[in-house]
This record gives C-alpha cells, sequence and structure tokens, in this order.
C-alpha cells in the first residue's frame, strides 16, 4: 500500500525532522515502496485518507509529533503509524514525567530539581554544583539547554531556557560519557558512546559540526554494555514504547549509567545515532527503515 513519510511539522526540530524524513523516503523509495512524503504544516492530516494512504511513517520530532499529538490524530483517522503511541509519546516528550516514571521502579537517573524562576536556578547550583544542565522537559535536539558554569550567568541562562515555554530542570553534571542505545521492537542495539569536540552534545555538534567523534561498538566493558542495554529496554518497556525508541544515558567517572531521556521519534539524519547502532547489530539504513515500517502492522 502507499505510506506517508510524515516529516517537517512546526516544533524546533522542524529542520532535523526534514533531514530525517528525507533520509527515510529514500529508503523506502529505494526498498520499493510507494512512499510519500507529508508534511502536516503544509496540508491537513485528514487529506491521509483522501490521497489513499495506508499507512505512515511518523518521523516528526519535538512538540506536536513526537507528543502524542499527531498519534492520536492517525488513531481518530485509523491510520496505522510507526513507533509510540499517545501515551508513550507525551510521556518521553516530557522529560520531567519520564524521569519520575524512571525512578518510581528504581531505573538510575542524574540527580534534578524543576525550577520556576531564576531564583530557583540559583539554590539548585547550591545543591547540585556546577556546571549544571539546564533545561526545557519538553525539546529535544537540545533545543534551548544550557551548560552553566558559572553562578554569574543564571540570569542569561534563565532567561535562555525559560523562553521555551516549557518546565525548566537543572540537572546534575554527571561527568564521565555521553552515550545512547536505541532499542528496535523492545531490543536494544549495541550502544554508541558520543565525543562531541563542544562543551557537550548539542544542536551544532548533532547536525552541523562534522567533528563529533562517535564509538560503536562504545568501548563499555562487556558488563556495562550488558547493563547499559538492558536498562534500556527496561526504561523502554516502562515508558510503554513500541515500535523504536532510542534511550540516551551518561556514565561518571566511575562508570556508572544514569538514564537522561528517551526519544520516541529518534533521529534518522546522516548523523543520527539510530542508524549507527542499527549498522553495528548488521542493519543497514534501508534495512532499518524496512524494519520500523513494519512495527507498524
Ligand atoms: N530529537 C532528535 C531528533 C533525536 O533524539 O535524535
Ligand atoms: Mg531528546
Amino acid at each position: 500500500g502507499k505510506v506517508a513519510v510524515i516529516m517537517g511539522g512546526s516544533s524546533a526540530e522542524r529542520e532535523v525532522s526534514l533531514m530525517s524524513g528525507a533520509g527515510v523516503l529514500a529508503a523506502l523509495q529505494a526498498s520499493g515502496v510507494d512512499a510519500h512524503a507529508f508534511d502536516p504544516a503544509e496540508k491537513p492530516l485528514q487529506l491521509l485518507k483522501t490521497e489513499g494512504f495506508d499507512r505512515a511513517f511518523l518521523i516528526l520530532h519535538g512538540r506536536g509529533g513526537e507528543d502524542g499529538t499527531i498519534q492520536g490524530a492517525l488513531e481518530f483517522l485509523g491510520v496505522p503509524y510507526t513507533g509510540c503511541g499517545v501515551m508513550a509519546s507525551a510521556i518521553g516528550m516530557d522529560k520531567w514525567r519520564t524521569k519520575l516514571l524512571w525512578e518510581a521502579v528504581g531505573l538510575p537517573v542524574p540527580d534534578y530539581r524543576i525550577v520556576d524562576s531564576a531564583e530557583e536556578l540559583k539554590l539548585a547550583v547550591q545543591e547540585l554544583g556546577l556546571p549544571l544542565f539546564v533545561k526545557p522537559a519538553n525539546e529535544g535536539s537540545s533545543v534551548g539547554v544550557v551548560k552553566l558554569k558559572s553562578l554569574l550567568d543564571v540570569s542569561a541562562a534563565w532567561a535562555e531556557v525559560s523562553r521555551h515555554k516549557s518546565v525548566v530542570l537543572a540537572e546534575r553534571n554527571i561527568g564521565g560519557g555521553e552515550y545512547t542505545c536505541a532499542v528496535l521492537d523492545g531490543q536494544a542495539l549495541p550502544t554508541v558512546k558520543i565525543v562531541p569536540q563542544t562543551e557537550f552534545y548539542d544542536y551544532e555538534s548533532k547536525y552541523i559540526r562534522d567533528d563529533t567523534v562517535y564509538h560503536c561498538p562504545s568501548g563499555l566493558s562487556d558488563e556495562k554494555e550488558q547493563q547499559a542495554r538492558s536498562l534500556a529496554e527496561k526504561a523502554y518497556r516502562i515508558l510503554g514504547a513500541t515500535g523504536w525508541a532510542r534511550i540516551d544515558f551518561l556514565t561518571d567517572e566511575d562508570g556508572k549509567i544514569f538514564l537522561l531521556e528517551a526519544n520516541t521519534a529518534p533521529g534518522m539524519t546522516t548523523h543520527s545515532l539510530f542508524p549507527m547502532c542499527a549498522r553495528e547489530a548488521g542493519l543497514s539504513y534501508e534495512a532499518l527503515v524496512m524494519k520500523i515500517l513494519a512495527t507498524t502492522l
């Protein structure tokens, strides 16, 4: 049947989604699928029905596309779609609620505070130390994330983060490595280690700079690798994820793992992590896209 690659949208991650979508579309077409781009920022979603689409490959990132909104609309229209359903998408887009859920079952997350003002951010610095990561709870691709390194920068950090109309999290610096674990249909793939040449793995180092170093296999010991994969599978399951999702995590200097967040419509750009994990597991980009598509059935 005819497949809509739903991409673009109107979130802060529109440009990333267009890049992910271009990759997915080309891969589906190369595999002989009758796939077409569909941008809900440019046409009403109901046209999926009138234009005869049987299924949707959802590759919208960010609010409105990765948060349950479009998933609910597709349920209502009766169009099967890839990836997480309404609940997992809604919780996954919210880093605070995701943490609450993971903490409740004893999964390790970095210590954090919710802050509602520059004053509260200052208190969080006193409690959690510097550097401190200050982030909107409901964005992706590190949009709006500030690494706060000095008390002198509290007002500027607050001004930057509070622009994003979201709950603000202040999160303790963990200080070891940055990693991610792709989970495909409930099964963790090999982890990737990310070594940004910037202060942290921000928007620039994700999509613009070409100097970010990725290690896959990640270099974790066999034991740590197994532990990370098992934590990622648990995190996915507790969230109620389906199809695919990517769980980002950190390690501290002693190698202890801390789960950061879930991405329920992970990036599929040429720079993106999910395809790297898949390749290490022997799945080409095209094969991965076909497997994700198959999870709608
Ligand atoms: N939010 C971006 C697309 C990612 O997690 O890959
Ligand atoms: Mg994210």
